[in-house]
């Protein structure tokens, strides 16, 4: 942990603009600066810089942080990395006092990364030397131009082939960071390497480091891939295989297709359509959702024509729904009955494929197939089920209002039955990033004290009683509170970095960033106290249930007092 009191000197001394212009040509618009959004694709620019708050955010695709947070999820820096590059900036020392990441785990991670390039390296060498594998290849179809710029190599026959490889100055065999980054297993006393006689694709994390590998067996054999094993370098549920190769490509055309393997990218790629990535063998998380839906407007989902894959497929809708932004396009490609992506554009080449993604069934199609599929729509019991089935998945619709309601009025169509009213209202301009729905609609007190206190920490000292609750916004403002009681110094931007890595990041995040999209005619006090009013209410309220609960004699006299009070709160006409 670098401590708290250096990120605050070090932002207090960093102009967030100046380091956004580096990366990003901002343009100055009102109190803000602005560009398009170098997060995902746009026209026209919703990616916007405030000087005073020192944040930046993008009303199209939701991203949001401080200084710090642009340089770890621009330009893929590591915490520490973004916090040392910006104290080099200002020429700060970032503190070595033993409590920040101890640079032993630093190098040591420094050190499994030069272990997995090293065995990277060789396999490729040993590529070269291995007629089969060659052979292999070629009758894939894969050219040796593909192969170098994917970095596929072969691991060959011996037990121990990387003693020798990493003899070289790298490592001794008997490192246990070769079995901690998965190269080498380790059993009873033996070791030996994982990978043996397969042709080796090495994972890159999006900056281009090696962080694992799948192995292919040549022709058949079980596994057909072997994969690393989870490791501290490498997370299955949040790597894209082909992100680092094609990224560029993919913002260029803003869309990305997302395949099942590895040879599926490779191929597509040889044949020119270099907008493909995939999952590394499972169901996409909503880790990678959000990923994908940052990188490109357009995110086609491919997947086999057969059983699996549509099992597949509704699972990344599911995993998907709660990342969608309106304005954003999900759709879902099935592959003729025996066909992959790579053996689909090497028989059709390049513009088939496009012309095949580009009939993908759109997510709305897709998730009102599948359920109708379940339901007798002839009958009304069987609207009523369709509804109920489809309500859990319009919930997920948070970040997407507008979609929520064109699937609700769809599915009126369908069924006759109307959605409620209370649930069809957008959220207001104001809070763009609020999402909308019953329970953010009634319950949006706590975002607006939450959102009034960052405006202005003071405001915490003006905090009542507030009832118990569990929503996430809730749990943000008593920890806020909680924070300020201790440091009033701290500022919204501060107080935005104290919470990094804790659970109620997002929550505050969310918050700070919808103060960007106030304008300047909007009354926060009045809003706040309105706020202040209906939880001390609520708080009054439920207080007053759980005294009344009790026995007279278990009340001190206070809490009789209280409650009575309250009674007689309750009967006044305004509550
Ligand atoms: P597929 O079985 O569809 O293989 O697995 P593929 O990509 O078409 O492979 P080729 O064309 O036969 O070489 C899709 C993905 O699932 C994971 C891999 O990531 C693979 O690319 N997988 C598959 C495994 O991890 N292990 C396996 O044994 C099989
Ligand atoms: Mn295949």
């Amino acid at each position: 942990m670098i401590p708290q009191d250096f990120l605050q000197q070090l932002l207090d001394r960093t102009d967030i603009v100046a380091v956004v212009e580096q990366y990003v040509p901002l343009k100055k618009a009102g109190a803000n600066y602005q560009s398009r959004c170098p997060f995902h694709n746009e026209k026209s620019p919703s990616f916007s810089v405030s000087p005073t708050k020192q944040f930046y955010h993008c009303f199209g695709c939701g991203a949001h942080g401080t200084a710090i947070t642009f340089l770890m999820e621009h330009a893929g820096m590591p915490f520490v990395e973004a916090v040392s590059v910006l104290s080099g900036r200002v020429g700060m020392q970032v503190p070595d006092d033993g409590s920040r990441r101890p640079p032993e785990e630093e190098s040591r991670r420094e050190r499994m990364f030069e272990r997995m390039e090293a065995a990277s390296n060789w396999y490729r060498k040993n590529l070269k030397g291995c007629e089969k594998a060659v052979e292999y290849l070629k009758l894939r179809g894969l050219s040796g131009e593909t192969a170098a710029r994917f970095g596929i190599g072969y691991a060959p026959e011996g037990w121990q082939g990387l003693r020798e490889a990493l003899a070289a100055g790298i490592a001794d065999y008997a490192d246990p960071l070769l079995v901690e980054i998965g190269l080498v297993i380790s059993q009873e006393d033996k070791r030996y390497d994982r990978f043996r006689d397969r042709v080796m694709f090495p994972i890159r994390n999006e900056r281009g480091q090696t962080i694992a590998f799948g192995g292919r067996v040549l022709g058949h054999g079980e596994p057909k891939y072997l994969n690393s094993p989870e490791t501290p370098l490498f997370h299955k549920g949040r790597e894209l295989y082909g992100l680092h190769e094609h990224r560029r490509a993919i913002q260029g055309d803003n869309r990305v297709v997302v395949v099942e393997g590895y040879m599926d990218v490779v191929m597509l790629d040889q044949y020119g359509v270099q907008n493909a990535v995939a999952t590394l063998g499972t169901a996409i998380t909503a880790d990678q959702a959000t990923r994908l839906l940052r990188l490109a407007e357009d995110v086609v989902f491919a997947f086999d024509g057969d059983n699996a894959g549509r099992k597949a497929a509704w699972r990344a809708l599911e995993n998907s729904l709660p990342q969608i932004q309106d304005g954003k396009r999900l759709s879902f490609l099935f592959l003729p009955e025996g066909e992959d992506p790579d053996s689909y554009v090497r028989a059709q080449g390049a513009d088939a494929f496009r012309t095949l993604c580009g009939t993908a069934a759109p997510l709305s199609d897709f998730l009102f197939a599948e359920l109708t599929a379940q339901t007798d729509l002839g009958s009304q019991e069987g609207q009523v089920r369709l509804a109920k089935l489809m309500e859990p998945h319009l919930e997920k619709l948070g970040q997407a209002p507008l979609l929520k309601r064109a699937l609700q009025q769809r599915l009126a169509g369908l069924t006759g039955l109307e959605a409620p009213r209370g649930n069809q209202r957008v959220a207001p301009n104001r809070y763009p990033t609020r999402p909308s729905g019953r329970a953010a609609v009634q319950n949006s007190s706590w975002q607006i004290a939450l959102q009034a206190v960052l405006h202005d920490p003071v405001r915490a000292t003006r905090m009542g009683e507030l009832p118990h609750s569990e929503r996430p916004e809730a749990l943000a403002l008593a920890t806020l509170i909680a924070l300020l009681r201790e440091h009033p110094e701290l500022s919204a931007r501060d107080l935005v970095e104290r919470f990094r890595g804790r659970e109620e990041q997002t929550a505050l995040e969310q918050a700070a960033a919808g103060l960007l999209a106030w304008d300047e005619s909007y009354d926060v006090e009045a809003d706040f106290q309105g706020a202040l009013n209906t939880l001390a209410a609520q708080a009054g309220r439920a207080q007053a249930r759980e005294l009344s609960g009790r026995r007279p004699s278990e009340l001190t006299p206070e809490e009789k007092f209280r409650l009575l009070a309250s009674l007689q709160r309750r009967k006044a006409p305004s509550g």
